[in-house]
């Protein structure tokens, strides 16, 4: 199956990052926001992200302004209808997951291909709230989406080889790599991360060290790019518990329980960088 329109849903941190990735692979992309200000302030983003390429020489104008003119941001879920694949890209919580693909079973046409970018959710779930189970599977992005290689394609027990075959097309398509994975919690990536990064805030709540020397030591002793720390508030500590609850419903390994002081600063609204403060500040530019 060909993909020629795209939608992505959610103008979150993944939202944007993979509407930027599939315009500039050139698909035609309809980016969807409940409200149209935070659409538009998305296209915003996308123009500023864009305008910094131009900058360091890494795309001219002419692209530039053909990416911006294959992107529409609207606030209407009708405006998907016409999409050969909708990947989702909303809050990590199971509920409004399922009532958007229930929703987009109704709208879109009859072949195309709904999509997740959950990072540990059932997407068998999801599959079953739509009239289409074959064409559902997940197409999970890692964070920032522009920047990170990989792409998980996550095959749901009903998902067809063609839906496989499709969303892997369009991942490559993107310039990444594709892995396939079954559809259980945490999928590859998360699976083996997010333990590790709960234990990282484990450590901190015990005091067996500081932040700085937890990430320190991670980057430091392991060769990672960022402590686990830094790499929670990338992700966001909302997003960050939801996998943690998910892994920990899913295997019941005490182990997984998340940190009460993630609990807590998530309570507190201190969701990393995108609320401009977590385990570290981020003053705003
Ligand atoms: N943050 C990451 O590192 C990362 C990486 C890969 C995949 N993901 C996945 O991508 C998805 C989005 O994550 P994000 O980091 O962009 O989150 P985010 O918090 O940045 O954005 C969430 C978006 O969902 C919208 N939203 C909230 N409640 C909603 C509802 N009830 N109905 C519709 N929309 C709603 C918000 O307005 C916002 O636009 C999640 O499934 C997450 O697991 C996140």
């Amino acid at each position: 199956m060909t993909i020629k329109r795209v939608g992505v849903i959610g103008s979150g941190i993944m939202g944007s990052g993979v509407a930027e990735v599939a315009a500039k692979a050139g698909f035609e992309v309809v980016l969807r926001s409940r409200a149209q200000a935070s659409a538009d302030a998305m296209i915003a983003g996308l123009e500023k992200s864009l305008a910094k390429q131009v900058d360091r020489k890494k795309l001219d104008d002419t692209e530039r302004t053909a990416v911006l003119g294959r992107v529409r941001a609207v606030s209407d879920l009708g405006e998907l209808a016409e999409c050969d694949l909708v990947l989702e890209s909303i809050v990590e919580e199971m509920a409004p997951k399922l009532e958007l693909f229930a929703e987009l079973d109704r709208i879109c046409g009859e072949d195309a291909i709904l999509a997740t970018n959950t990072s540990t959710l059932s997407v068998a779930k999801m599959a079953a709230a739509t009239g289409r189970p074959g064409q559902v599977c997940g197409i999970h992005f890692f964070n920032p989406a522009p920047a990170m290689a990989l792409v998980e394609i996550v095959r749901a027990a009903a998902s067809s080889d063609k839906t496989i075959a499709t969303a892997r097309a369009f991942a490559e398509s993107c310039g990444k790599t594709a892995v396939d994975v079954r559809d259980q919690a945490g999928f590859i990536v998360n699976a083996l991360l997010f333990p590790y990064l709960n234990n990282a805030v484990k450590l901190l709540a015990d005091e067996v060290a500081t932040r700085d020397d937890i990430d320190a030591a991670m980057k430091g002793g392991c060769n990672f790019p960022m402590g686990p720390l830094e790499l929670l508030d990338l992700v966001g500590l909302d997003t960050s518990l939801s996998i943690i609850e998910a892994l920990h419903a899913e295997f019941e390994d005490p182990n997984y329980e998340p940190s009460p002081m993630l609990v807590r600063l998530v309570k507190d609204g201190k969701l990393g960088r995108k609320a401009g403060a977590g385990f570290y500040d981020y003053p705003k530019k």
